[in-house]
């Protein structure tokens, strides 16, 4: 398996691993969205391939953190690995890599709405630790972050999504 940034020629692998990851095409499209949107980052769009075919797909893009002041931040989301591949580290493997893309270039702090026991495994923890609250009603173990090493405590605040997460 080889992790690498997305390029042009992957798109429709991505969207088609989305779909059947996801049974629906939400999130292919709001990858699509983020990918014409200033929040997009294109060193933090990270495919998995094996023998060439992309498997898994991660996004990692900016999203707000509004307290005393405004602040961007990165969000996961979403994630995607094919079903016939998923249960094998892939998917870790790509948590792994896109954190390790971030704490370099200096993010502070990674924010993600998902399964506990999964992402416990990379060091988030529940988000309400650091006085950052979810936009929406969502159990507080399901909305987690990650802290990286340029964090400081003037990270709080409330997440504030972009529009295209609306359709999620
Ligand atoms: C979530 C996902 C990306 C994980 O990829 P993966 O390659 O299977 O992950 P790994 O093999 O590294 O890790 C597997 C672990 O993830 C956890 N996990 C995977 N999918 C899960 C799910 N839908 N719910 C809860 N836990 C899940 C399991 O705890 C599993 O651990 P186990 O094998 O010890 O039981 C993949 O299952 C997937 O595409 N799911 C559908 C889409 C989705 O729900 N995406 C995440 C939300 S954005």
């Amino acid at each position: 398996m080889n992790i690498r940034r997305e390029n042009i020629a992957d798109y429709p692998a991505i969207a088609e691993v989305n779909v059947l990851a996801f049974g629906q095409e939400n999130e292919a499209k709001l990858v699509e969205e983020i990918r014409h949107s200033n929040r997009y980052i294109p060193e933090l769009s990270l495919v998995a391939e094996v023998e060439g075919l992309v498997v898994g797909h991660i996004l990692f893009s900016y999203i707000n953190l509004v307290g005393e002041e405004r602040l961007q931040v990165l969000g996961l989301a979403p994630m995607a690995v094919h079903p016939r591949f998923q249960r094998q580290g892939i998917g870790s493997a790509l948590v792994q890599a896109g954190l390790e893309i971030a704490d370099t270039r200096g993010e502070a702090i990674v924010i993600v709405l998902g399964h506990p026991p999964f992402y416990s495994r990379f060091g988030f923890e529940l988000s309400v630790n650091y006085a950052i609250e979810s936009p929406f009603p969502v159990p507080e173990e399901f909305f987690m972050v990650k802290p990286l090493q340029s964090y400081q405590e003037r990270y709080k605040g409330k997440v504030v999504y972009p529009p295209a997460f609306e359709k999620v």
